[in-house]
């Protein structure tokens, strides 16, 4: 077990997850000497060793492996927020495979429809503090809302409204951003902050004043924001600046594979 009390993994697997060749090609490498584990060459591309202990070299260069990451994802329309799903295909799928060996996992979920900022960590102590109902971490959404939302929603939001299980949201902060006047009815424009996540919420406090929400996006996050250039699909590693925020400086330093 690792110091993450993960269980090892197969030397072919780890390489081959961080771009060091197929498993034919690591089998060749590990047969002709490439690969030293812990100062002694590889026997078997099967073996298992923890990567984040065990000091492991592909032809003289070590591989320096982190215990954490942290992805930024500006999750489109049309992929769920897992790590395996049977039908569809989930955010991992649009992660380069060599980012899997970390083992991400999404924090907290948007529907399947709902686009924008998403975290993608193995840092389950950080995904914690995000998602405990009892901290209250602030959500942003933009969404486009069938109908005329007015300055009434906006003081409902502010006291809480219920939801059709009669759960009473938190006070929430309503903005309306534009009402365009469209040929099938008034479009409204918001930006609605939630302190909690509840299953659809953002739909939910619509349908509980009667309005529909047609589209979604989350924008930020406590206190990370979505990267606007950020292409909708895309991804990038959080910046330093972004790790500071998130009480999380030096969290992606590799580590030094020392025993
Ligand atoms: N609220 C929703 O209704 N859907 C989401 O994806 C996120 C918040």
């Amino acid at each position: 077990m690792s110091a993450k009390g993960r269980t090892t993994q197969r030397l072919d697997k780890v390489l081959s997850n961080m771009g060091y060749g197929s498993r034919a090609e690591l089998k060749k490498l590990v047969k002709q000497g490439g690969v030293v584990v812990n100062g002694l060459p590889a026997k078997d591309p099967g073996m298992h060793v923890d990567p984040y202990r065990d000091v492991i070299e592909v032809e003289g260069e070590k591989l320096l492996y982190r215990e954490f990451i942290y992805i930024m994802l500006h999750k489109p329309p049309g992929v769920v927020s897992a790590t395996e799903d049977s039908r569809d295909r989930t955010v991992l799928d649009l992660l380069d495979k060599s980012y899997l060996i970390y083992e991400p996992f999404p924090v907290g979920r948007l529907d399947k429809d709902t686009e924008g900022l998403l975290l993608l960590t193995n840092d389950g102590k950080l995904a914690h503090e995000l998602l405990s109902p009892r901290k209250h971490v602030p959500k942003t959404y933009e969404a486009d809302v069938a109908g005329r939302v007015t300055e009434s929603e906006v003081r409902l939001f502010s006291e809480g409204v219920t939801l059709d299980d009669g759960y009473v949201t938190l006070p929430a902060e309503l903005t309306i951003l534009s009402v365009e006047e469209r040929d099938d009815g008034p479009l409204s424009k918001i930006s609605l902050t939630i302190h909690e996540g509840k299953f659809h919420q953002v739909k939910r406090m619509f349908e509980a004043v009667g309005q529909k929400v047609v589209y979604l996006k989350r924008v930020r996050m406590g206190e990370l924001m979505l990267d606007e250039s950020l292409p909708i699909g895309s991804y990038r590693e959080l910046t330093e600046d972004e790790l500071a925020i998130l009480g999380k400086p030096g969290a992606m330093d590799p580590l030094d594979n020392k025993k």
